[in-house]
C-alpha cells in the first residue's frame, strides 16, 4: 500500500530585511512580536533545508501567512525560497489574510520612524503570484468570491490534499465558505474516496477551538462548528490549520458520530518552531511534531532557546521596561497603540508590581495570595516545595505552553501544576464569596470557568499529547 509523508509548516510571516532590521522603531516592532522577524528568512532556510534532506518527506505544505504583512518585497523573496525547494520536492501552499495585508497596515522601519509606503499585492495578484506551486498535481479548483482559488491536489499515489482559501468567503465577509464553496469541498472529498484515495485538508483559520473559545473564537472561521459537522459527515478526518500560532491538536465528533481532528500548526518563526509531519498509510495518519533545532543567522548559530527567548521577551521586555525605564516602557506601550492616562500617576504602581514580578519567589507569592484568601489560595505544601524558586520562569513556561502544545508542561514540577490549578480556581472562589445575586454570579462564572479551563488545558492538555498521535482516516 502506498505511503506518503507530508510536512506542514504555517505562519512563516517572512519579513524582508529591506523593510528595516535596525533602529528604535524596528526594535519596538520586533520586541512586541512572538515571532522572529529579521531572522525569519534564516529560519525558513533551515526548515526547508532540513525537509529537502529528509529522504522520507515527500512534499511540504505551507498553511498560510507566508509573509509578515503582505509586503511585495517579502513575497518576492519568499517565493524564491519556495521555488528553489520545489526543484527538489513538491511544495503546496495556501495564502491568507496577512498575505494581502487586510489590516491595511504594511510597514517599514528606519531609525525612529515607521513608514506606511510599502507596496503590497491585492487578492487577484496574490492568487496568480503563487499559482504555479503544485500545478502539475492539480485535480480541481474553485474560485472564491475574493478571487482566490481553493485547490485539490493529488499529493501521493493514494492521497489527495484539499488546500482551501477561507479568506472572507463566509457569511457577512467572515473567514469561511460560501455554500457553493463548501459543496465543492464535499464533492472533492467524495471524489477522492471514489478514486481510492485518502483525503486530508488545510485551511488557514481555525475550524475548531484549540484551547478555549475565549482565546480561539475570533481566530476561527465563522460558523465553524457547522462547517466541522459538514466536513466530518462528508468523510474528512484530518484538517491542518494555522493562524493562532498555537500548536495544538483538537478532536470533534459530529452529531452523526463522525470524527474530525484539527491539527493547529504553530508559527514556524516563533516558539517552538514546529514542523508537523504526517505519514499516511493503509488509511491511517501518523502525526509527529519535530521542532526546528536551530538555524544560522549572519554566520552565527542560533538554537531553539533563541526562538523561545524571543517569544517570552514579549513579556520580559515589557516587565524590565516597566521596572527600570519609564520612557522605554511608555514608548513600548504607545508603539502598540496603548495610551495610559494619566501615565505619570499610574506608572509608580506599575513599576512596583513589575519589580515584584521580576524578583518574587514562589514562596513569597504564595504567602501574598494566601494572606488575602485566609490561607485558602494555594496549597501550602506545594508552595513550600518551591519556596526559594523565582516565580517568573514558571510563568514563562506556562506562557510557552500556549504556543508549544503544552510541551513546556511536560518538564514542569508537580508542585507548579498544583499551584497553577489552585490559582486557576481563585477567580471562581473569590466570586463565590462576593455579595452578589445568583443570576449575576452565574454570569460571571461563565468567564471564570473559561479562565479555569484555559489554565488546566495548558498544564494538563485534554488530548494527552498535542505533538504525536495516530488517526483513522476511513
Ligand atoms: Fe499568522
Ligand atoms: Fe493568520
Amino acid at each position: 500500500m502506498a505511503k506518503t509523508t507530508l510536512a506542514f509548516i504555517a505562519d512563516l510571516h517572512y519579513y524582508s530585511p529591506k523593510l528595516g532590521v535596525t533602529g528604535r522603531a524596528y526594535d519596538l516592532r520586533q520586541g512586541s512580536d512572538q515571532k522572529c522577524l529579521a531572522e525569519s528568512g534564516a529560519i525558513i532556510d533551515a526548515a526547508l533545508g532540513r525537509l529537502a534532506d529528509e529522504a522520507d518527506v515527500d512534499a511540504v505544505v505551507v498553511s498560510g501567512d507566508v509573509t509578515n504583512d503582505g509586503e511585495r518585497c517579502s513575497h518576492e523573496e519568499v517565493r524564491e525560497k519556495f521555488s528553489a525547494f520545489a526543484e527538489k520536492k513538491p511544495l503546496y501552499l495556501i495564502t491568507s489574510t496577512h498575505d494581502w495585508c487586510t489590516d491595511g497596515n504594511p510597514r517599514r522601519f528606519e531609525g525612529n520612524e515607521v513608514f506606511h509606503d510599502v507596496p503590497t499585492l491585492d487578492a487577484p495578484a496574490l492568487d496568480a503570484f503563487y499559482a504555479d506551486f503544485g500545478r502539475e498535481a492539480l485535480v480541481s479548483s474553485y474560485e472564491t468570491g475574493k478571487g482566490f482559488h481553493s485547490r485539490c491536489f493529488q499529493v501521493g499515489p493514494a492521497l489527495r490534499l484539499l488546500a482551501v482559501n477561507d479568506d472572507m468567503d463566509g457569511e457577512g465577509g467572515k473567514s469561511g465558505y460560501s455554500e457553493a464553496h463548501l459543496q465543492w469541498m464535499e464533492a472533492q472529498i467524495k471524489d477522492a474516496k471514489q478514486n481510492g484515495c485518502d483525503v486530508i485538508a488545510t485551511e488557514h483559520h481555525l475550524l475548531l477551538w484549540g484551547i478555549s473559545g475565549l482565546i480561539n473564537k475570533g481566530q476561527s472561521i465563522g460558523d465553524n462548528f457547522a462547517v466541522a459537522e459538514r466536513l466530518a459527515d462528508a468523510g474528512l478526518r484530518l484538517m491542518f490549520v494555522g493562524h493562532s500560532h498555537m500548536q495544538r491538536t483538537t478532536e470533534f465528533t459530529s452529531k452523526a458520530g463522525n470524527k474530525i481532528t484539527q491539527v493547529n500548526v504553530g508559527s514556524l518563526c516563533g516558539h517552538p518552531a514546529p514542523i508537523n509531519y504526517v505519514t499516511i498509510e493503509n488509511g491511517r495518519a501518523r502525526l509527529q511534531v519535530k521542532c526546528l533545532e536551530g538555524f544560522t543567522y549572519h554566520g552565527e548559530a542560533k538554537d531553539a532557546a533563541f526562538i523561545r527567548d524571543h517569544s517570552t521577551a514579549v513579556l520580559t521586555n515589557l516587565l524590565h521596561a516597566a521596572a527600570e525605564d519609564k520612557q522605554d516602557f511608555r514608548e513600548r506601550l504607545e508603539s502598540q497603540g496603548i495610551h495610559i492616562k494619566p501615565f505619570d500617576k499610574i506608572y509608580p504602581i506599575i513599576r512596583h508590581y513589575a519589580k515584584m514580578a521580576l524578583t518574587i519567589t514562589v514562596g513569597k507569592a504564595a504567602k501574598k495570595v494566601n494572606g488575602v484568601t485566609f490561607g485558602k489560595g494555594v496549597d501550602k505544601n506545594a508552595a513550600r516545595a518551591l519556596k526559594n524558586e523565582p516565580l517568573l520562569p514558571y510563568i514563562l513556561d506556562i506562557f510557552c505552553c500556549v504556543f508549544d502544545g503544552s510541551m513546556a508542561a511536560k518538564e514542569m514540577p508537580e508542585p507548579v501544576k498544583t499551584i497553577a490549578k489552585d490559582v486557576s480556581t481563585l477567580p471562581r472562589r473569590i466570586v463565590g464569596k462576593l455579595p452578589l445575586g445568583k443570576a449575576k454570579k452565574e454570569k460571571i462564572y461563565k468567564t471564570t470557568g473559561e479562565i479555569e479551563k484555559i489554565l488546566r488545558e495548558l498544564i494538563e492538555p485534554s488530548l494527552p499529547d498535542n505533538t504525536e498521535c495516530e488517526i483513522d482516516l476511513t
